[in-house]
């Protein structure tokens, strides 16, 4: 069983479910009224066909230790939520329900991925480092894919908006190469520098991988620092390791890429483009995070319906055609 299938209402409210997913949100609360006073569970689950509340009064020890990123085995009661017409599983031990942690479930059997496989990205974004030209450049892009590659391509591109899934980031990354030499094949040759487009678009995130967990979860650096910031401080490091110099103009170029790509103070950037490559790659960081919202919004509606709002987009609401 799936949770879209409880969502569409295959399952009966009252009856039972067991479900394999992952947990995104695990909160202990407290209820208190005329009867008494209690604690309670607030979970959100979620598996690759869609997302699903949870919740569990007078919880056991092992349930308040669950926590976010968890997989976890349950088994529920299909409920809706109180005041909302959203369906709930109630993990009610009166009924023999339970939720365990399962270190042997395999993430990617719960996990959405992206829909290329992964030695294709690869093999993909090798080819683009294959052919920058500049050896500094080239030094400072294969130093890092060979120390972070690994966990570049499992990590998402983000925890909620956009490509917030195993392997997001691989994908984000490579959609984003190949919007940039659609570009640039528009334009006469020499109009952009493709080392620095090429470097610049396979770094841009690659500070992803510290900032926040495999499950989306921001680490204490990733939430004073920001992906912008330790991207520029791993491009420094590297650069000495190697005996090059972090000030030089090629280096400080791919730095000023990364460090604006989010294109403005407000949106987390703490300069502005300020080179041609810099302001094409922060609009193709933007096109390639859009699609990824409306594609997987308007995916879950019937044609001829609205999505629902995209928080990422004005909390607008796409129509499926
Ligand atoms: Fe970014
Ligand atoms: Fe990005």
């Amino acid at each position: 069983m799936n949770i879209l299938e409880i969502n569409k209402g295959e399952v009966a409210v009252g009856a039972q479910a067991k479900i394999v997913a992952l947990v995104k949100q695990a909160e202990l609360k407290t209820w208190e009224n005329a009867n008494g006073k209690g604690e309670f569970m607030l979970y959100k689950f979620e598996d690759k066909t869609d997302a699903i509340g949870g919740i569990m009064f007078s919880p056991s020890g092992e349930a308040k230790e669950i926590k976010i990123g968890d997989l976890v085995r349950i088994e529920a009661t299909v409920g809706t939520q109180k005041g909302r017409d959203e369906l709930q599983l109630q993990i009610d031990t009166r009924k023999g329900n339970k939720i365990v942690v399962d270190p042997t479930i395999d993430r990617e059997e719960v996990m959405q991925s992206a829909p290329v496989p992964r030695a294709e990205m690869q093999a993909y974004i090798d080819a683009k480092i294959a052919e920058i030209e500049n050896e500094d450049l080239k030094l400072i892009t294969t130093t890092v894919m060979g120390r972070m590659g690994k966990f570049f391509y499992e990590w998402p591109a983000a925890k909620v908006n956009h490509h917030a899934y195993l392997g997001g980031l691989a994908y984000h990354t490579s959609s984003m190469l190949k919007l940039a030499e659609g570009i640039m094949s528009v334009y006469p040759e020499g109009t952009f520098d493709r080392d620095l487009m090429f470097a610049g678009i396979i770094l841009h995130d690659i500070a992803k991988v510290l900032e926040m967990s495999e499950n989306g979860e921001y680490s204490i650096r990733g939430n004073l620092l920001g992906h912008l910031v330790m991207g520029s401080e791993i491009i420094d490091e590297v650069a000495i390791e190697n005996g090059l110099d972090p000030k030089s103009q090629k280096i400080m170029l791919l730095k000023h890429i990364i460090l604006s790509h989010h294109g403005k103070l407000e949106w987390g950037s703490p300069v502005a483009p300020r080179i041609i490559e810099a302001e094409i790659i922060h609009y193709i960081d933007n096109i390639d995070a859009k699609v990824n919202m409306i594609i997987p919004a308007t995916d879950k509606v019937p044609n001829g319906s609205l999505s629902a709002k995209i928080f990422g987009l004005d909390n607008r609401q796409f129509l499926k055609h």
